[in-house]
């Protein structure tokens, strides 16, 4: 597997790639690797000969009091994993190689980037939207994955790639959890032995709520079983507990289409979020 962290290597070697007619699957991360990434890696296999992963912990979508500085780095770790899994190559550039000096163009997305994890973190889907951008045209992939782990982040995508006719195919992997149903997530690292066992009350409340739901029980009081399930666990604040539309994330109250329920909320010092679908009757 090779490492790359400059433009001018990235496209030789992108070049070799298409010279001998493969197809490039592109799985954008920001590192500290876990088995959600790697699922990402292995739907990317299936679908090109060649798989590209970028690492890049990207400053433009963390607020000034989020978690950029802390953010877990181990990029031996990292490529040594996506090596094993038969990545072709790592992307892994500076922030002076992906933000020279001069930097000044913003991709923002509209409604369906501006509530949810928009309003909890303000200008966080216009720094995804910006790199994933970048990313797209620094590898020209034909096919780009992302976990259904933020399921918001996906829609965004979604909606960029089709507003500005970017033509490449977005895929969106399943949510991968530990044994006790916890969505596998970076910052699970973030949490003590008695967090991380609290924790389990985020894939519990969102599981009960999207059974009463799917049920035909009233949504509304469905969530407020969620929300207090999650505040009884120590989970504060509690930014969302929202049922949504799956394609457009419009707020829904009953179920008539595909519908997806997400949830966001701080334990520790972490800011965990989840999402279920709830499939029409
Ligand atoms: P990161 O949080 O590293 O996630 C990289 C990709 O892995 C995303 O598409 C995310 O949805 C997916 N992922 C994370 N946990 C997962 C899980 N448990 N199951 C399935 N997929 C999972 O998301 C980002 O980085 C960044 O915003 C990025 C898109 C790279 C832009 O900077």
């Amino acid at each position: 597997m090779q490492i790359i962290r400059q433009k001018k290597a990235l496209d030789e070697a992108l070049a070799a790639f298409r010279s001998e007619g493969h197809r490039v699957a592109l799985v954008p991360t920001m590192g500290a690797l876990h088995d959600g990434h790697m699922a990402l890696i292995e739907e990317g296999k299936l679908r090109a000969q060649r798989v590209v992963a970028s690492i890049f912990v990207n400053p433009k979508q963390f607020g000034a009091n989020e978690d950029l500085s802390g953010y877990p780095r181990r990029e031996m770790k990292d490529a040594e994993m996506l090596r094993a899994a038969g990545c072709a190559l790592l992307w892994a550039p500076a922030v002076e190689e992906m933000y020279p000096e001069g930097f000044d163009t913003n991709i923002s997305v509209g409604g369906v980037s501006a509530d949810l994890d928009g309003a909890s973190r303000p200008g966080h889907f216009d720094g995804v939207a910006t790199v994933v951008t970048k990313l797209f045209n620094q590898i020209r992939p034909d096919v780009a994955l992302f976990g259904e782990k933020d399921f918001q982040q996906l829609a965004v995508i979604r909606r960029m790639v089709t507003d500005l006719d970017i033509g490449i195919e977005i895929v969106g992997v399943p949510t991968q959890r530990d044994v006790d149903g916890l969505a596998l997530s970076s910052r699970n690292a973030y949490l003590d032995d008695a967090e991380r066992l609290a924790a389990r009350a985020m894939p519990r409340a969102l599981g009960e709520a999207a059974a009463a739901i799917a049920a035909g029980h009233d949504v509304g009081e469905a969530i407020e079983r969620a929300r207090a399930t999650l505040a009884r666990a120590g989970f504060d604040p509690i930014d969302y507990v929202e049922l949504r539309d799956a394609e457009t994330l419009a707020p829904v109250d009953r179920v008539e289409r595909p519908a997806r329920l997400l949830a966001a909320a701080r334990i520790g010092a972490a800011r965990l979020i989840d999402n279920l679908a709830i499939a029409p009757a």
